[in-house]
């Protein structure tokens, strides 16, 4: 019998000589108690967290918290349905509501994940004849939206408006064509030409879905993502979304203008064969939302985090994966995945977490820490991350001693 596991050998040996070396392991981390947005214990020790996706620091909002509790007292703990039966409350019609005043549009569906939207939104949408044209980065959930689908996939260069143009124009002009874009990039942290993609894939007669993940909260006036930003919100026909980040808890969504949209509701596999989200996850995540349609101030004070961040490291002299804070995350690029877990293992003795990522999730095998801020750091904590940035990094040698 040929053990179905052999495949994973040379990983199961890599992870193994690297424990071997002393280190932690980057990925059993163990939040025993958590603070606030910004402060967790970690191994009985209080830790700054920089390596959260709670952007707007909704988790410990009282509203929120108190709708959640609320919605578990009054609708109990689950639905144990599907939302095409028992499994549409109150809480998820007022949560796509929210979702439609938020983005200004007509329809709204509420998945149980962000994965699970690009799942069912990709597949669903482009099938037998139909092409998929994607970015070559982009997140796995799109990636696997697309296998689920009997499409023909086509990838084009990272952030590349010149290849988005050529490839688009070597497919029939009469095939049905879905452009798919982030407007973050979550691993670099960059973003997207949007308004120079959008007026291509126009151009040639494309469907566009935009996947606003790492962009909903703080870009764009009502803070609707990077499109908004872009000005393209009249011509992008689908915004995929999560509420894993910003909105601070679980699930996933598109919002549409589309007149059929509502029959993605008995088509769409990843909606349909899977039980809802519970009632308090909706509670909260509808009043987050509402909250954020009034967040300037919070917003202003991410944006001012996230240049600091920036701006500190970069002088510091760490080798950073865009020129200047295109958004709240800011990745920090290293040589190889010793070096990496090195400074993410400083760090951590340090007080302060951030994500470590390396392929294949990143781009061109690169290996990363990842930080991302949030709109609860305060400006005293993103100085005393500072401060610890540059101790470690001297200590383990990823920066200069003058630095
Ligand atoms: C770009 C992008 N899309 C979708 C998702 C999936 O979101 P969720 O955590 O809600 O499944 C993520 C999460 O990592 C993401 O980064």
């Amino acid at each position: 019998m040929r053990d179905l596991f052999s495949k994973f050998d040379a990983l199961i040996s890599e992870r193994e000589a690297l424990l071997a070396t002393g280190v932690r392991d980057p990925y059993a981390i163990v939040m025993d108690k958590v603070l606030s947005p910004t402060e967790a214990i970690i191994d009985g020790k209080p830790t700054i967290l920089l390596g959260t996706y709670n952007y707007m620091g909704m988790t410990f909002d009282r509203d929120v918290v108190a709708a959640g509790k609320k919605a578990l007292d009054e609708f109990g703990s689950g639905t144990t349905g599907s939302r095409v039966l028992n499994g549409t409350y109150q809480g998820h019609r007022e949560c796509e509501e929210a979702l439609k005043e938020f983005y200004g549009t007509a329809h709204a569906i509420v998945f149980s994940t962000g994965y699970q939207a690009n799942l069912g939104m990709i597949s669903t949408l482009a099938g037998k004849g139909d092409y998929i044209i994607l970015d070559a980065d982009s997140h796995a959930s799109i990636y696997d939206g697309c296998w689920l689908g009997n499409a023909e996939i086509i990838r084009f260069r990272h952030n590349s408006v010149q290849d988005l143009d050529k490839r688009l124009g070597r497919l029939p002009p009469d095939a049905g064509k879905l452009v798919v874009l982030e407007g973050v990039y979550s691993m670099m942290g960059d973003i997207a030409p949007l308004a120079e993609m959008v007026s291509v894939a126009k151009k040639h007669g494309a469907m566009i879905l935009v996947d606003e993940a790492h962009g909903m909260g703080f870009f764009g006036e009502h803070g609707r993502g990077v499109f908004e930003e872009a000005g393209v919100s009249d011509d992008v026909d689908f915004v995929v979304g999560t509420f894993s980040k910003s909105v601070g808890t679980v699930g996933g969504f598109c919002v549409s203008n589309h007149p059929k949209f509502e029959v993605l509701r008995l088509v769409c596999r990843p909606y349909v064969f899977t039980a809802s989200l519970p009632p308090s996850v909706v509670a909260t995540a509808a009043e987050s939302i509402r909250k954020l349609m009034h967040a300037d101030a919070k917003r202003a004070h991410l944006w001012k985090n996230s240049r600091r961040l920036h701006q500190g490291l970069r002088d510091m002299g760490y080798k950073l994966g865009t020129e200047s804070a295109q958004s709240a995350i800011i990745a920090i690029i290293l040589t190889d995945m010793a070096q990496a877990v090195a400074l993410w293992q400083g760090l951590l003795e340090a007080g302060l977490y951030v994500n470590t990522a390396r392929p294949p999730a990143t781009p061109a095998g690169m290996f990363l820490l990842r930080c991302s801020l949030c709109a609860e750091h305060s400006d005293e904590q993103v100085e005393q991350i500072l401060g610890i940035f540059a101790a470690v990094g001297r200590a383990v040698g990823v920066i200069g001693s003058n630095s």
